[in-house]
């Protein structure tokens, strides 16, 4: 169960790659018009005509990354480690307040040519933390989207059923994205605290990646002992810092 009514609109940053585009066709399929993003123009429009194809439905236009990010309140970041940084600093002069971006980056130690089961030391803490200071305080950031598998959200035949962990420090936000996540079938959003919570959210995906290897599998994770109704949440993050109580298992 989610909050709110369903997005008007979402634009994904990095959707001709394998998340991205994963996510494209899942939302597109949940009825939700996706501008599906790219640094460049002409790759963008194939990749929404690829979407239309693949799903049969009109719920996608392909935009370079600066006018999608520029037209949509939600943004999902889906782009290697490596371009975080420098994708935000090109796309910040269009981003503007009350925007929130979803941040799916993974500093996997690949991103310099170490193993994708290791993660990079991040100086702030996740890359999530990383994007927060990127972006001006009046941009919304919720860490999300790090243990879904592209290729099982592209293979549109098979049913999902797993939890997508969201840390951030807006409740208003948090219940936004959740909203959005939970459009898709089979995803449940749950909160899991605090944007500093995010490091070892992303280091989730290290573990999918080393259980993908073993199993020969598309790992996903879920939560089990939750109450059934999760947004919103009951308790407040403040309210966990402060209470005893709340260190208990
Ligand atoms: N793959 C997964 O299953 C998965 C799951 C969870 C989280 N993630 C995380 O999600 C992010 C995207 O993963 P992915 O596997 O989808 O990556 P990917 O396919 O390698 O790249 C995604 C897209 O990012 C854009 N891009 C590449 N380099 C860039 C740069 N230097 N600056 C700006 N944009 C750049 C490219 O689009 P254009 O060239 O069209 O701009 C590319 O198609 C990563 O941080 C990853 O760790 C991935």
């Amino acid at each position: 169960m989610t909050p709110a009514a369903s997005p008007d609109l979402v634009a994904i940053v990095g959707a001709t790659g394998a998340l991205g585009f994963g996510l494209t066709l899942r939302f597109g399929n949940a009825g939700i018009p996706v501008l599906v993003a790219s640094r460049d123009a002409s790759r963008a429009v194939k990749a929404a005509e690829r979407a239309t194809e693949l799903t049969g439905l009109n719920n996608f236009a392909g935009r370079r990354n600066d006018d999608a990010v520029a037209a949509a309140s939600l943004v999902i970041l889906a782009v290697p480690f490596a371009g975080q940084s420098p994708i935000l600093r090109e796309l910040r002069p269009f981003l503007r307040p009350g925007q929130v971006i979803v941040d799916a980056t993974v500093p996997l130690a690949s991103a310099v040519g170490g193993r994708a089961t290791r993660l990079l030391g991040i100086g702030l803490g996740s890359a999530a933390q990383q994007t927060r200071e990127l972006v001006d305080p009046d941009i919304g950031v919720v860490a999300a989207l790090h243990t879904v598998s592209a290729a099982k959200l592209a293979d549109l035949d098979k049913p999902l059923a797993e939890d997508v962990l969201l840390c951030g420090d807006d409740r208003a936000d948090k219940g936004s994205v959740a909203n959005l996540i939970g459009q898709i079938d089979g995803l449940r959003p749950v909160d899991a605290g605090p944007l500093e919570m995010a490091g070892i959210v992303e280091s989730l995906t290290a573990l999918m990646i080393s259980l993908n290897i073993r199993y020969r599998a598309r790992a996903g994770i879920h939560v089990t002992g939750l109450p059934e109704a999760l947004w919103p949440p009951e308790t407040t993050d403040s309210t966990v810092a402060s209470s005893p109580a709340s260190t208990t298992t």
